[in-house]
């Protein structure tokens, strides 16, 4: 079936044209003059996965509309139409969820563009709302001797999540391997380095769970913000726990990697030696591919510059043999961050 897109402006020419070039990306249109025609077409039509909208329009402007669409569709992709003098408005829209805006006079390429990606977005939303739904029943049924093809779902999470927060792409499976050449270096073989290897694969999958708004804020986090994104270390725990049972250290990495030797550091609070030792290591590399990589809200350190702060932070923070250890294994930072 052709997906639908609904164009709503009230300037029957700009809607026109939209419509358009929505139709030659190969979507069916509908149009609406108003915010209530559109409502009262969506009403009739059914849900439609994308839709522009105008903002400034008579009977019911596009704020409005935005606010109500959304009620009823939480799922619709919504660009508004702003004016040049508007971007106060344009960005009220967005907190209040649309997914982007284009400034008038627009562009029709950049209509095509913005579409395009618009229409990605809602499919990577729905899709990791289908992982997390589901995720807790589905790995339920796995049979513990397929534990090779429980990893390789958990993985996919690992994907899901790295789509879902884009500055983080990347950021498990070089944590991974940072924490596996770490733990060699701290006498780790075996199945407890296979657990070191997945630890650092899913650290952070509790973040499945964090809203995707707070991750992805370019700004500092207001207190109740920060706990909530606190929250996915218990909750990544949480998911896994039923499932890897007899891989206590994974449990332990995704639970305690963000404690610090001072006890400054969360869930618990856990001082020095009582960290787990596979979680200190996971939180000195952690820390490192945090800082060498571009995040929402501040560009990425140079590897020299991380080097330094672990150094600084060792003692304190971090347990200084792991950072010795991490040191060790990648002795050439100018060989750093590695690439996947
Ligand atoms: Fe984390």
């Amino acid at each position: 079936m052709t997906a639908r897109c609904l164009v709503v402006d009230d300037d029957v020419q700009v809607r026109h044209a939209l419509a358009r070039v929505v139709a030659s990306h190969g979507l069916a249109t509908l149009e609406a003059s108003s915010g209530a025609e559109a409502l009262a077409l969506l009403q009739h039509e059914g849900e439609v996965p994308i839709c522009i909208s105008d903002i400034y329009m008579p009977e019911m402007d596009g704020v409005t509309f935005l606010r109500e669409a959304l009620r009823l569709y939480p799922d619709m992709a919504i660009i508004m139409l702003t004016g040049v003098a508007e971007v106060a408005t344009a960005v009220e829209c967005l907190q209040l969820g649309a997914l982007d805006y284009i400034s008038k006079p627009m562009l029709m390429e950049e209509v095509r563009a913005r579409v395009d990606k618009a229409l990605e977005k809602r499919d990577l939303v729905l899709q990791n709302r289908f992982y997390q739904q589901n995720l807790e029943s589905r790995l339920r049924e796995l049979d513990r001797k397929n534990k090779q093809s429980l990893i390789n779902g958990v993985q996919m999470l690992v994907h899901a999540l790295e789509a879902k927060d884009a500055y983080t792409s990347g950021h498990s499976t070089r944590v991974s391997r940072y924490a596996v050449k770490t733990a060699v270096q701290l006498g780790y073989t075996g199945e407890q380095l296979e657990q070191v290897r997945l630890g650092g694969e899913l650290h952070d999958i509790g973040k499945i769970g964090t809203r995707e708004d707070i991750l992805n804020k370019p700004g500092p986090l207001s207190p109740e913000e920060f706990q909530h994104i606190k929250g996915h270390v218990s909750l990544g725990e949480r998911i896994l726990a039923p499932f890897l049972s007899e891989s206590p250290i994974v449990l332990r990495i995704v639970r305690s990697h963000h404690e610090r030797l001072d006890g400054g550091g969360f869930p618990d609070g856990l001082r020095g030696e009582d960290i787990p030792p596979e979680a200190r290591i996971v939180a000195v590399v952690d820390a490192f591919d945090a800082m060498t990589t571009n995040r929402a809200y501040r560009p990425s350190r140079t590897p020299a510059d991380a080097v330094e702060e672990l150094r600084r932070c060792a003692g304190t923070h971090f347990y200084p043999p792991a950072v010795d250890a991490f040191l060790r294994a990648f002795s050439d930072v100018s060989a750093l961050p590695i690439s996947l």
